[in-house]
């Protein structure tokens, strides 16, 4: 029998305000985001539209002003805090554009980390073999099995980005949130970052959310939607060259 998930994200009317210099700022004014299982969405649109805001609430890294969100069914909006940390341990991978590995950890360490957190010692020695065992297999299938024992700093911009999916994968996660993971990459590694998020989104059938700046890039997911005016608007992919996408975007 076929295993039917739960829709990864159902997001309504969320709305994020922040007060910067005694100003009130209205980042986000009623977001609507549905995400099926094993479905990728891109999220494009204009620098400080809101798109990291968003993406650090669908992660419960941050709470909502107003709205309500569920995950995989499970209504978070008000979910006490022990349970948002769990799941985002558990169901959420992060890949950001500035990967946000420990610079003191080798690329092997920094992958395991997400195996620890929140683990008793006792449970940790239980399951350190395996976790070893599945961290090394994640650094083989991001193309770094000879790098695993090699700090950040020996690595380059996009062997610590591969680090960071790795890491990401590391708890088998339902949603994958990915922050701009080519930003900060030459043309060539971006496209062979893409290739491999790309791949490993359709490997593991996880939801994916992604923002990006690369149109190339947002044209390859299943859908785009554009962040403008503090809501997410559908964009047609096949028009994309032209009018419906503000040239300040790329
Ligand atoms: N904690 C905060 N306090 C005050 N202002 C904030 C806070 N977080 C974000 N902002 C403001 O909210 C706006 C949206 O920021 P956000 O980082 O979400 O934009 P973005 O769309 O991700 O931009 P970029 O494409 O440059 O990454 C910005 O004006 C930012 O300064
Ligand atoms: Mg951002």
């Amino acid at each position: 029998m076929t295993e039917v998930k739960p829709q990864a994200i159902r997001a309504r009317g969320l709305e994020r305000r922040f007060v910067s210099a005694g100003q009130p700022l209205e980042i986000l004014r009623g977001v609507d985001l549905d995400v099926g299982a094993s479905e990728s969405v891109a999220i494009v649109g204009r620098s400080g539209g809101g798109k990291s805001t968003l993406l650090h609430l669908l992660g419960l890294l941050d709470r909502p002003d107003q709205g309500a969100l569920h995950l995989e069914g499970l209504d978070v909006t008000r979910a006490p805090r022990g349970v948002r940390d769990r799941l985002r341990r558990d169901r959420i991978g992060f890949v950001f554009q500035f990967y946000h590995l420990l610079p003191e950890l080798t690329a092997l360490q920094n992958v395991l980390l997400a195996a620890m957190i929140g683990v008793s010692p006792f449970d940790w020695m239980a399951r350190r073999k395996a976790e070893i065992g599945r961290a090394e297999a994640l650094l083989d299938r991001v193309g770094l099995a000879s790098r695993a024992r090699h700090l950040p700093s020996r690595l380059s911009g996009g062997e610590r980005q591969r680090v960071a999916i790795a890491r990401a994968l590391l708890r088998r996660p339902a949603l994958l949130l990915c922050d701009e993971p080519t930003g900060n990459l030459d043309e060539r590694t971006s496209a062979e970052i893409e290739e491999l998020l790309l791949e490993i989104q359709r490997e593991t059938k996880s939801a994916m959310v992604l923002v990006t700046h690369s149109l190339r890039l947002a044209g390859r997911l299943d859908r785009m939607l554009m962040l403008e005016g503090g809501r997410l608007k559908a964009v047609e992919t096949g028009g994309i060259a032209d009018a419906a996408v503000p040239q300040t975007m790329v």
